[in-house]
């Protein structure tokens, strides 16, 4: 670990497949934050506890997670990749921020609302506090820059609040923690209905493009996935009129990493097939590359357990020191 790096945290719920969208919001930059950062990439199984029952293959879905983390970049010499339930110390951390947190802050987030609408039956506290376990990851390890998707903004304002409420009881006990959202990322919508967000947990698959999508499959969503009802046939980018056509655009220029201004340049005498063949035709590539990594590394499962557990003790080694720093601060009884 270089000293002299400030810090970069990242997470991801292994919660299942993972979409096209979870890439283009926020795996896709996190192998560059390697050059300037120490980052710290978790693997949040606990926050996946929150929506998924029982039975769900919480073992199988993290060694996903490992190798997907690999496919993307992340080089385990240089990062830290750990599994969030092998460092007690964040449900520790929790704790005490639990104690500090507004309950009338919490209930206002957009996505435990959203969350709640979907489980009206049962929503539990663990969907509510489920933003005050983010923070303790993140401020468990002194980061200093967050990556994130556009929807977990929000909770990175928390963050920064109640890291910001602690430091008032004894100033550097955090480091204030600044959001990234990358300038390409963007919220990628369904296929099918574009005012709604691609979700992994949508009712039909084709709405959703998948990480491992096989290309024939890819093929078959875009060429179903919905344009527009404006008739006047026209590539440009209008959330109001053209919402298909406009997430399309979105997905190009993160693929791209270009400003839709420019793919609205490059498309204005062409039609909505040119548009949706060179979508499948960049897509696919993406796709292609990511799955071929992670089949390669998804084969070894013992290297994927020596990663995250080795990355497990580098990560306990950080997380030790900033709760030896919150016992002394609330004056805690040693046990030793
Ligand atoms: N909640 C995030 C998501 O679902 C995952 C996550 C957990 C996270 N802890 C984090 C992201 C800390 C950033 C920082 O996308």
């Amino acid at each position: 670990m270089n000293n002299f790096k400030s810090v970069a945290f990242s997470a991801m719920q292994p919660s299942g497949s993972f979409t096209l969208g979870n890439y283009l919001g926020s795996l896709k930059y996190w192998s560059d934050m390697q050059k300037k950062y120490q980052c710290f990439y978790c693997i949040a199984d606990l926050h996946a506890l929150t929506t998924l029952n029982i039975n769900s293959n919480l073992e199988k879905n993290t060694l996903d997670a490992v190798a997907l983390y690999l496919a993307c970049g992340i080089n385990p010499k240089k990062s830290i990749i750990f599994v969030q339930s092998h460092v007690l110390e964040h449900t520790s951390l929790y704790w005490f921020l639990n104690c500090h947190s507004s309950y009338n802050e919490l209930k206002r987030m957009t996505q435990f609302k959203v969350k709640q609408k979907s489980n009206i039956s049962f929503s539990t506290a663990g969907l509510l506090n489920y933003p005050i376990l983010m923070a303790a990851d993140i401020l468990l390890y002194q980061s200093k820059k967050v990556i994130v998707g556009e929807d977990q903004k929000q909770h990175l304002e928390l963050t920064r609040n109640l890291a910001k409420k602690i430091n008032s009881f004894k100033k550097d006990t955090f480091v204030i923690p600044e959001t990234i959202v990358p300038k390409y990322s963007s919220k990628i919508m369904s296929l099918l209905n574009p005012y709604q967000k691609m979700s992994k947990s949508d009712i039909n698959v084709n709405s959703t493009i998948f990480l491992l999508d096989k290309k024939e499959s890819i093929i078959k969503k875009i060429k179903k996935a919905v344009t527009d009802s404006d008739k006047d046939g026209k590539i440009c980018y209008d959330l109001k009129k053209k919402p298909g056509i406009s997430n399309f655009l979105k997905i190009l220029s993160s693929i791209r990493e270009i400003p839709i201004f420019v793919l609205e340049n490059e498309f204005s005498r062409k039609n909505y097939s040119d548009l949706k063949q060179v979508l499948i035709d960049e897509v696919s590539t993406v796709i292609e590359k990511i799955k071929n990594d992670f089949y390669f590394f998804r084969k070894n499962e013992l290297f994927l357990k020596k990663i995250v557990n080795e990355g497990a003790e580098r990560a306990r080694f950080f997380a030790k020191k900033t709760m030896n720093k919150i016992f002394n601060l609330f004056a805690l009884l040693k046990n030793n």
